[in-house]
């Protein structure tokens, strides 16, 4: 299994691309189940996870169609695919494509609107807390489907073949359930009206590329969407937004290692709170317009508290990161973890780089340590992961980070981008 290898020190100057957001690729690609006609994606990141979704559409019947790279073009561009779900030849979703990533349980909300009947196995993915899938099946059922759920398997049925439109009121906002139930609403018959809706920038992504496609959707960007049902969607181009907790991600790596890097085609809008947080820090920030420029010139971090919420809130995303940072802080530091139960498995990581964190319930209190030392660490998920990266960036001495296939499901070419900002770090093969 491939290894990640720093040495610290070197502060991050330059420019770094940020790619195309997973979490908007991932639904997007899901959105090519809804027609016939070819969905066209553009600046669509190469990522594991994005692969492994690919696997799971052309088992529903789906053709992809990658473009080449023109010879000359910029190697950090991202992929232009098309998705063409002519026919869908099979409804039923497998444990073994689905169990790898949480979110192709999504597929369940197109199947069932545009096939009237979808058979998918219970998700997997991050192990970052229970996530179940109520939100999901209470909303398809308030839509008409009836689900049973039989030897892992969700078997979810549209009476008559169509879902109704209805009101969904959710308990609590979740972009999966969000992402889902929209997509299961655009073609159902008359009107649904999603209440507590997630907002996250990449809800609203996935609205658009909709409506480009036909769909009649109301109040995207809020927390109430209202969703008027047509009988067939068409084809689309769409160009998935920039990648926010990547951007955010390389903003903190830039403030813990210090120097100036433009993040190039990072948008603030879509991290404003978390890019407040970071200025608060002592990181200067600013837009400009070929992305956001972010300068620290070793004056000392600051501490400053933080508790994840969803959007426009500080992401549960970024705290990992956030944590790495703040482990040089100079004072105490209390982060509040209030979207997962479990998220906070890369302090053990941490504390062997010598950082000084301590749990309680859903806060971790961190005291600044004036230095952190090289480790061997071990990467538990997709976001922890890439906080060990952040940490190894200033750690006196080498970094060994292993299991990084976690890190290759959402950062693309990490060690190249950090690399040519003047990071030590490459990628051990084996
Ligand atoms: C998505 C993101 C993930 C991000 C998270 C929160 C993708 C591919 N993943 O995950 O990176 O960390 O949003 O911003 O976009 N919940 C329930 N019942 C449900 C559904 C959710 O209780 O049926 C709970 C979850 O356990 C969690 C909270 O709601 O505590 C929010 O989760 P949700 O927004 O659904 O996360 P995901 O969509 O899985």
């Amino acid at each position: 299994m491939d290894r990640i290898r720093l040495v610290g020190g070197n502060p991050l100057n330059g420019e770094l691309p940020i790619s195309g957001a997973k979490n908007a690729a991932l639904p997007l690609m899901i959105a090519s189940l809804l027609t016939d006609e070819p969905l066209t994606l553009t600046n669509v990141p190469r990522l594991a996870d994005v692969t492994q979704l690919q696997r799971i559409l052309v088992n529903h019947g789906v053709g992809v169609a990658l473009e080449g790279r023109r010879r000359g073009e910029d190697d950090m561009l991202g992929q232009r695919i098309t998705f063409t779900a002519t026919d869908i030849v099979d409804t039923r979703a497998p444990y073994e494509l689905v169990s790898k990533m949480r979110a192709s349980f999504w597929v369940i909300g197109p199947l069932l609107s545009r096939e009237g009947q979808a058979q998918v196995s219970l998700p997997g993915g991050c192990a970052i807390g229970t996530r179940p899938v109520d939100f999901y099946l209470d909303g398809l059922r308030a839509l008409g489907a009836d689900i049973e759920i039989d030897a892992g398997y969700v078997h979810a049925r549209a009476p008559g073949g169509r879902l109704k439109g209805a009101t969904v009121h959710f308990p609590r906002v979740s972009v999966g359930a969000t992402h889902t139930i929209l997509m299961a609403a655009v073609l159902a018959e008359g009107r649904t009206v999603i209440e507590n809706a997630a907002c996250e920038p990449e809800v609203g992504d996935l609205a658009r590329c909709l409506v480009a496609m036909g769909a009649k959707i109301e109040g995207i960007d809020t927390h109430t969407l209202t969703v008027d049902g047509v009988e067939k969607l068409h084809g689309a181009k769409h160009a998935v937004l920039p990648d926010r907790i990547e951007t955010g991600t390389y903003a903190m790596a830039t403030a813990m290692a210090g120097g100036n890097v433009l993040l190039k085609g990072g948008r603030a809008d879509l991290l404003q709170a978390a890019l407040d947080v970071l200025g608060e820090t002592g990181a200067h920030i600013t837009q400009e317009e070929a992305g956001i420029r972010v300068t620290q010139n070793g004056n000392g971090i600051r501490p400053v508290d933080v508790e994840t919420d969803p959007f426009p809130g500080f992401p549960t995303d970024l705290q990992a990161q956030y944590m790495a940072l703040m482990t040089r802080a100079e004072g105490v530091t209390h982060i509040r973890e209030t979207i997962f139960e479990n998220r906070f498995m890369h302090v053990g990581e941490l504390a062997r780089f010598g950082a000084d964190i301590k749990i309680d319930g859903q806060v971790a209190t961190v005291t600044g340590v004036p230095e952190l030392t090289g480790a061997e660490v071990m990467a538990t998920d997709l976001r922890a992961s890439v906080s060990l990266v952040i940490a190894g960036l200033v750690a006196k001495g080498e970094t060994l980070v292993s299991r990084i296939y976690h890190l290759d499901r959402g950062f693309e070419r990490l060690e190249d981008k950090l690399g040519r900002c003047g990071a030590e770090i490459e990628r051990l093969a084996g």
